[in-house]
């Protein structure tokens, strides 16, 4: 059980329900409208109602990043709009970064912002996305391109929905996991190595625990929080690449490419020595099945790269490591660059 505070909200993980039902309470919401998907809905609203004591409303939406738009969150307004959601609502998130990321959104946006809990259910929810007020959706393909920064008033973390994932889940999960170790953190890195896919509370609080002091630091990301998109220039443009695909990538699955091949370009750039890169490359490719880039599909790779919010006066940016826990944001690379770092996976 752990409280890692904000300054605006507080973030905790396996405490006892009666807190939640307290927390809630205080807020004297009007009327309270749980945000689900086709999956939490089955897995981890009967925990929710299980432990709530206040009556609420289910919204459902489609599960998947394809449904993570501005057509979902239409229907989410319309729905809250329809039941008589007001300013006084509440709206609790519960699901994965999907969820979270829209579910934010949606509640910051409705009358000009409505309080909202975020409970993440997935690993990479509640390391990453449930917590440093980033929401938003794509655009058609691109990555959260719609959105703004919305605080929740809480993220309740409970470690047993992760429970309910699969093993795909959990992977994709886990390598923010590694990124918060590899830009933040080398205790973290020795604890993955010694334990690797370990899913224990400790290790989410472990996890959260980087993200807190970054955010805290850069919560609008003017500057250092730039080294949480460490792996995801080259990560976001495989996930919208393959986003319609027959076999699209989870995100933690696109980041791990990502952080293959921005491991690379440190090492390249002579950020890191080469066992570093190779301790990297050691463990992302054990853990991930990798898919090998052709070479007809890097203009298409650098398209999608060259539109990324990251980049710099047109220029590609990425953050790259200069040790095991150290990262240096805001590089600008060339395309020849992010091409040789394609060639490597
Ligand atoms: N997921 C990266 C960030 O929250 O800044």
């Amino acid at each position: 059980m752990s409280v890692i505070q904000l300054p605006t909200y507080d973030i905790l993980v396996d405490e006892l329900p009666v807190i939640l039902n307290r927390f809630i309470s205080g807020l004297e919401p009007s009327q309270t409208f749980i945000l689900v998907d086709e999956n939490t809905v089955v897995s981890c609203l009967p925990r929710l109602t299980e432990v709530l004591d206040i009556e609420f409303h289910v919204i459902s939406i489609k599960s998947g990043e394809q449904h993570k738009s501005i057509e979902t969150c239409l229907e989410v307004w319309t729905q809250l709009s329809e039941r008589g959601c007001d300013r006084h609502s509440l709206m609790i998130n519960l699901g994965g970064g999907v969820v979270t990321d829209l579910g934010g959104f949606v509640a910051s946006t409705y009358m000009r912002g409505i309080s909202f809990i975020n409970v993440p259910t997935t690993l990479l929810a509640q390391v990453d996305a449930s917590i440093g007020g980033k929401t938003g959706v794509d655009l058609h393909r691109l990555k959260n391109h719609i959105g703004l920064f919305g605080d929740p008033a809480l993220v309740w973390i409970e470690t047993r929905f992760l429970e309910s994932l699969d093993n795909r889940q959990r992977r994709s999960g886990y390598a923010e996991v590694i990124k918060h170790a590899l830009v933040g953190s080398e205790p973290l890195w020795r604890y993955i190595i010694e334990r690797p896919m370990e899913l224990t509370a400790e290790l989410v609080s472990r996890a959260i625990m980087v993200k807190k002091q970054i955010v805290e630091e850069d919560p609008h990301e003017q500057g250092i929080r730039k080294i949480l998109n460490f792996g995801h220039t080259v990560g976001h443009a495989l996930e919208s690449f393959y986003m319609e695909d027959d076999h699209p990538l989870l995100h933690g699955e696109a980041v791990a490419h990502g952080m293959l091949a921005e491991s690379w370009l440190s090492h390249r750039t002579g950020r890191i020595a080469e066992e570093i890169y190779d301790e990297v490359a050691e463990l992302v490719r054990r853990l991930y099945p990798v898919r090998s880039i052709i070479k007809s599909d890097y203009s298409t790779l650098l398209m999608y790269m060259s539109k990324d919010k990251k980049n710099i006066k047109g220029n590609l940016s990425f953050s790259l490591l200069t040790g095991i826990g150290h990262c240096e944001p805001a590089v600008v690379l060339t395309d020849q660059e992010a091409e040789a770092a394609l060639a490597i996976l």
